[in-house]
């Protein structure tokens, strides 16, 4: 299971650096490739020394040493492997990951990476009990990054209490679960997300709020499970995710033709806030103001339903179609409704009424509602939601 493949494993500084000296011992003993990385403070508690003889490998440190820029890249360094592991990883490395920062090697790598990323937490129980980690950590899991460990005993500061590294062979158990692929692993889900663009004219266009943010993170959390992803995106604010193959449309139109050129599929999630309508006059050149005072009259046509084409096909249709239902007023009453209409299995209903901050916000508050009922669950980030959600396909997809 581990022959052959390869581990960029990054040591932080923490007291259970030690431990990762085993680690690589164990790993190479099944014949794995170890290509260690290691932070500033991580030099405090283990010699670069002793982690290169033992993965018979130089050991990666600087981001601006040019030798290795020249050798291999920091953006090639993260990508040569076969899964990325952080043991131990530091409450500060956590937080520098749920954050995004990118300010050594170590946390560019983590940013850069499109490998599937594995971290053993280690420190004193009250910083990992501390809200900020579990805040920081929540984040990580809804990113996709799997965990393993901490446990509870004693620690080297003289408490007691959950914050300890998992031994060497849980961690071990743990790479091999991550090589072997998420639950999702074989499966292809189409996810579309972002706002869609209706021309008027070359120039202008009809749009919506969306910013594709709980579309993209749930294309990163089912890519997190394994899922092969087809990403059809309208024009959003929030980058795409990385992992998945990216398609990206403007019109209504477009995404249904992508959508359908995406399938088949196991499933498919429709997070996109598909215009309804299109300007059926949109004009061929720019419109101008003629000097009569007249505003140029708008003519709409309904544009195609994705979510009920692909509900309703006959052949070919996703074993589950998820559809969003964005409401602001009687939410539950209208997503199942709207499951009814549209023939799909699930619907995740949310409240966009301004009040709520959801749309274009970090936040999210959903009702999922499938053939056996209505679930509503906590106010969440947009990242738990989809974490969530991803895990429900994969239970569903099982
Ligand atoms: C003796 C000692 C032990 C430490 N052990 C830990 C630890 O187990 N976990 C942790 O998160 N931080 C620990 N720290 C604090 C980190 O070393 C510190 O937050 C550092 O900035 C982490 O840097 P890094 O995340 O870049 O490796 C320890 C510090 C000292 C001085």
């Amino acid at each position: 299971m581990l022959a052959g493949k390869r581990i960029l494993l990054i040591v932080s500084g923490g007291i259970a650096a030690y431990k990762v000296l085993d680690l690589i011992r164990r790993l190479r003993e099944r014949g794995a490739g170890v290509i260690p990385v290691m932070t500033r403070a991580a030099e405090q508690f283990v010699t670069p020394l002793s982690l290169s003889a033992l993965a018979g490998e130089k050991v990666y440190r600087d981001l601006f040493d040019l030798t290795d820029e020249a050798e291999m890249g920091h953006i090639q360094l993260s990508r040569a492997a076969d899964l990325v592991v952080v043991a131990p990883a530091t409450a500060n490395l956590l937080a520098k990951m749920a954050g995004g920062q990118a300010d050594d090697l170590a946390s560019t790598l983590l940013l850069a990476t499109d490998k599937a990323v594995l971290v053993a937490p280690a420190m004193n129980v009250r910083m990992w009990q501390h809200p900020a980690t579990q805040r920081n950590v929540a984040t990580l899991r809804g990113d996709g990054v799997a965990f393993v460990g901490p446990n509870e005993g004693d620690m080297a500061c003289g408490e007691y209490g959950p914050g300890r590294m998992a031994e060497v062979p849980e961690i071990l158990a743990a790479i091999e679960a991550a090589l072997a692929g998420g639950p999702l692993r074989g499966r292809r889900v189409v996810v579309t997300s972002g706002p869609t663009h209706e021309p008027i004219d070359p120039v202008r266009y009809i749009a919506n709020r969306s910013s594709g943010a709980q579309g993209t993170s749930i294309a990163r959390a089912l890519a997190g499970l394994g899922a092969e992803v087809v990403f059809v995106t309208g024009p959003a604010t929030v980058p795409p995710p990385a992992g998945v193959e990216v398609v990206r449309v403007e019109t209504a139109r477009e995404m249904l033709e992508a959508v359908q050129a995406a399938l088949p599929a196991d499933a498919a999630v429709f997070a996109a806030a598909v215009a309804d309508w299109r300007v059926a006059n949109a004009a061929g050149q720019k419109m101008k103001k003629d000097g009569t005072g007249l505003a140029p009259a708008l003519e709409f046509a309904e544009n195609p339903d994705i979510l009920a084409t692909v509900a309703g096909m006959s052949e070919g249709r996703p074993r589950l179609v998820v559809g969003f239902a964005a409401e602001t007023h009687d939410v539950e009453a209208h997503a199942r409704a709207k499951r009814d209409r549209k023939a799909c299995d699930w619907i995740v209903a949310n409240d966009v009424s301004p009040a709520t901050g959801i749309m274009g916000g970090a936040e999210n508050e959903v009702t999922l509602i499938t053939a056996e009922g209505a679930e509503t669950w906590p106010r969440l980030s947009k990242d738990e939601v989809a974490g969530r959600l991803a895990q429900r396909i994969a239970e569903a997809l099982a």
